[in-house]
């Protein structure tokens, strides 16, 4: 297939000219027909994507191209398509490829592809005011209530991603625990004294946004996991005890639907009882799973989520939104607002004209200036409707089961975690296996066939299939498995 991806010849702004401070096209025609052209160029990417290799290395004169000074005078754009067609678009990260695997990136569609476009051309800043976007985002909001069941009171907002999210998630608890004066004065001693409790299978953002939040990673209690790498409930509770004996103030706890390494689900009920009991703020770390709620057979694995009093989680992973759309559920929106509203003359709202509205999104988190990340939702969700993404759910699911069998059936391979959801986690059986199953995946990458990653489960390094692309079907998992024994045995027998 041949596709012609620009004209050299055509120039948007003319080096010539004088600039005028007037930054749009001069030539609307030829601009117009350049925008086509890169609309046909995606579209006839995202259709053709499985014909790719996954990923490619990049070579050294393309990143060199990227070295240039800072350049004053225009470049057409015919020519920058190009080099985005020739330099960047060979070598992304891969994840609309069907064979995918590594770490949990979803998929995206050519919905949410056209839904950046529309927004692109918007250029609406939605940190606030009275503008239909922040229609859009309520929108989304009162359709995640209505996934988790939360009640009419809960408040919802779009972030980059989970990391984000949990970090928001420990702002919120945080001011519970401490009053809202807190934000002027500071943790104070009683501040130090607090702790939080998650399993020992918890994604780093958790840590990482403890020690954000000056609490220090050192205020996070890591939980023993069981075999199923869930949360230890009765340890959980010991340690709970453990600490309020010793003048700590427990006021956190975080579950994890779905954990980054296994894909394992907590007890999440068992852990609401003892949030409930405790009076402790309960936090669901959902990332990619939390979603599952949109898949029949996924969702009743999930309960206890609609007892959080804060989820995380992304729409940018199972729910196939492109890049970037995390999200902030709150059960109660007063306390969500509590932890980030704050007043400025140059933000107050009016009860007419642009400045109008109550809430703005500004109120509950830390950015003011923000991109329309509900339209890409709305529009992923209006058009495939969640039926449909469902049924991608619970085939990532399936097709994690039929992995997990092609493993456990073959004599060179071995499965070194459970698989409860879409993650599966083993190695091909050798000496050296870490060194070897290390070199396997680099192989795999680097040959374009599939792109799992590493992880380490119980001290043995993993490869990990996290199957999360809606695109991915059972042939990918056969090539994934074959390509994994052959370059297995090409080491075993070939040592390097
Ligand atoms: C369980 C879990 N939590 C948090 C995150 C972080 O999410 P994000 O990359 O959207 O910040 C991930 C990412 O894969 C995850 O799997």
């Amino acid at each position: 297939m041949q596709t012609i991806w620009y004209s050299r010849s055509m120039t948007q702004h003319d080096a010539s000219t004088p600039p005028d401070g007037n930054l749009d096209p001069r030539d609307w025609p030829a601009f117009r027909a350049q925008a086509q052209q890169m609309l046909a160029d995606m579209l006839d990417y995202i259709e053709h994507i499985r014909e790719r290799p996954v990923w490619q290395p990049i070579p050294a004169a393309t990143r060199q191209r990227f070295h240039a000074t800072l350049q004053a005078q225009p470049r057409a754009l015919a020519s920058v398509h190009a080099s985005v067609m020739d330099d960047i678009l060979p070598h992304v990260v891969g994840n609309t490829h069907p064979r995918f695997m590594g770490w949990v990136h979803g998929g995206g569609t050519p919905v949410g592809m056209l839904a950046e476009m529309l927004a692109g051309g918007l250029n609406a800043n939605v940190g606030g005011r009275d503008q239909m976007p922040l229609e859009v985002e309520a929108q989304v909001v009162r359709w995640m209530r209505e996934l988790f069941a939360f009640p009419d009171s809960a408040s919802g907002v779009f972030v980059t991603g989970t990391s984000m999210a949990n970090y928001m998630g420990v702002l919120v608890a945080l001011t519970q625990a401490l009053g809202a004066g807190y934000r002027r004065t500071g943790l104070g001693e009683k501040g130090l004294a607090l702790v939080a409790y998650c399993s020992a299978a918890t994604h780093n953002s958790v840590a990482r946004a403890l020690a954000m939040a000056g609490l220090g990673s050192n205020a996070l209690r890591r939980i023993p996991i069981n075999a199923a790498q869930q949360m230890d409930v009765k340890a959980l509770q010991r340690q709970i005890g453990i600490d309020r004996a010793a003048g700590r103030q427990p006021f956190l706890v975080i579950g994890s639907a779905g954990t980054v390494d296994v894909g394992a689900v907590d007890q999440l009920s068992a852990i609401a009882d003892i949030a409930a009991r405790e009076k402790i703020w309960f936090h669901v770390d959902g990332a990619y799973a939390a979603l599952g709620m949109l898949a029949p057979d996924i969702a009743p694995l999930l309960a206890g989520i609609e007892r959080a009093d804060s989820l995380a989680f992304d729409f940018h992973k199972w729910g196939q939104v492109q890049y970037d759309a995390g999200f902030l559920l709150v059960r109660d929106g007063a306390h969500h607002r509590a932890a980030f509203a704050a007043s400025a003359d140059y933000l107050q709202r009016d009860a007419r004209g642009l400045a109008g509205g109550d809430v703005w999104p500004c109120d509950l988190g830390p950015d003011l200036s923000r991109s329309f990340r509900a339209l890409k939702t709305w529009m992923t969700f209006s058009v495939l409707g969640t039926e449909h993404i469902g049924a991608s759910i619970s085939q990532c699911c399936r097709l994690a089961r039929v992995l997990r069998d092609a493993v456990e059936a073959s004599p060179f391979l071995e499965l070194l975690a459970p698989v409860a959801l879409n993650i599966v986690c083993f190695r091909f059986v050798c000496a050296d296996a870490d060194r070897i199953n290390r070199e396997i995946v680099a192989d795999l990458h680097e040959a374009g066939i599939a792109v799992p990653s590493t992880t380490y489960v119980n001290g043995h390094l993993a490869i990990r299939a996290a199957i999360v692309n809606h695109r991915t079907v059972a042939t990918d998992i056969d090539i994934l498995v074959a390509a994994v024994v052959k370059a297995g045995q090409d080491y075993t027998k070939d040592p390097v």
